[in-house]
């Protein structure tokens, strides 16, 4: 089937058609297959960079000054059949469902009546977690094409996006899976037993790992997002043999649990730059590859933790922060220590928010029976 997705729930706004097929019926040996046929993507990075961080009002206004022109060029690149008749729809509908989206209805309406209707199965929406703000006209657009096209809209888990996010580029899932889903907002283990059954066994008391990453970026004055800027900094410390000359907290190291706690690394890199005078390039270098280093120990040893209590088959590290190259090197050795383990993590371009993820998850409900919505709510804290 043909599935077109939309994320839209923190600063990237992105499109995508995919053609799901595969039927697993809760089995771990039946596969499941992903085909990306076209997908766009609009980052606001540069946009929020200005303030530190997402501001959402602004990453509202962007997502709906965006959807239509990417949506638009998705289905121009994506190899999908056009329906040549162009069914009926209530216009005022359309307006109503996007009145507070600022020139969206507009823009939708231009655009259904320049192109033929694609022959897409459904429509998947990233309904949560996320940024409610952002997140609304993401699911506002989505029920609009839906109404005007006729095609059932399926409300998605962003998580689960990022938990089936390597499926997309070819992995395949043997249960159990251990999934750590590391990003700007989240940071959980968590348990697969099969296709449709997930349970987070452990999370964050605190801040994300993005979030932390984003913060000491911020205190050492590098542009948001963090995550590539200290991991860069961190890098040329490797590379120059440059070592830190004090050590950062590796926070709940030890704690005996799935959980995380990552404030206190953000805090104790406060108060360790209060002792230099001048936070110059070197001093930048080193909390870099510390600080990387500190939180790499945490995830490694915790992912470790719940490698020996579940003996999974698949290890799955997904989420913006995977994107970390020291990390996935990381993880990549300590998959060696376990013959029997396949380690998957998305390419660099899948770990970040996408909306290709957004439709495999929304594949994976569908096979268990979820049905389409016409009333969607935002859920800022949506969990798996
Ligand atoms: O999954 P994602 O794109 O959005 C959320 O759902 O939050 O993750 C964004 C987070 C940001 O905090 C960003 O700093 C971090 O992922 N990130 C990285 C890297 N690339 C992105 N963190 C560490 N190293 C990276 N290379
Ligand atoms: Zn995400």
């Amino acid at each position: 089937m043909i599935i077109l997705g939309i994320e839209t729930s923190c600063d990237e706004t992105a499109v995508s058609v995919v053609e799901a097929s595969g039927r697993p019926n809760n089995t771990d040996s039946d596969p499941i297959f992903f085909k990306v046929l076209g997908q766009a993507l609009y980052s606001q990075v540069k946009i929020h960079a200005e303030y530190g961080g997402v501001f959402p009002a602004l990453a509202k206004r962007e997502h709906a000054k965006n959807l239509s022109p990417l949506l638009e060029k998705v289905l121009e690149e994506a190899p999908v059949e056009k329906i040549k008749k162009n069914a009926n729809f209530d216009q005022e509908k359309i307006k109503k469902i996007l009145e507070r989206e600022t020139g969206l209805a507009d823009d939708l309406l231009a655009l259904v009546s320049r192109i033929d209707p694609p022959a897409i199965d459904a429509i998947a929406v990233t309904a949560g977690p996320g940024l409610e703000p952002a997140l609304w006209v993401g699911i506002n657009f989505a029920l609009a094409l839906g109404e005007v096209w006729h095609i059932p809209v399926y409300p998605t888990n962003h998580m689960a996006g990022h938990l089936f996010s390597p499926l997309i580029s070819g992995g395949s899932f043997q249960f159990p899976v251990i999934a750590l889903l590391i990003s700007g907002g989240h940071t959980e283990l968590v348990l697969a037993k099969n296709w449709h059954e997930h349970q987070v066994i452990g999370q964050t008391r605190d801040d994300a790992v993005g979030e932390a990453f984003d913060k000491v970026a911020r205190l050492l004055g590098l542009p948001y997002p963090g995550g590539p800027a200290i991991s860069l900094l961190a890098q040329e410390a490797r590379n120059a043999n440059v070592t830190a000359e004090f050590s950062l907290p590796r926070p709940m190291l030890n704690s005996g649990d799935f959980a995380f706690s990552f404030s206190g690394l953000k805090t104790a890199v406060l108060y360790l730059l209060k002792k230099f005078d001048d936070v110059n390039d070197d001093v930048r270098h080193q909390v870099a590859r510390e600080f990387e280093d500190a939180v790499t120990d945490v995830l490694i040893t915790k992912t470790q933790a719940a490698l020996r209590a579940y003996n999974p088959k698949t290890l799955v590290i997904a989420g913006g922060v995977s994107a970390n190259t020291h990390l996935r090197a990381a993880f990549t050795n300590l998959a060696k220590k376990y013959p029997d383990l396949t380690l998957l993590i998305p390419p660099a371009a899948l770990s970040t928010d996408n909306a290709v993820m957004i439709t495999a998850a929304a594949y994976i409900d569908l096979l268990a029976g979820r049905k389409p919505a016409t009333i969607i709510h935002a859920q800022g804290n949506m969990t798996l």
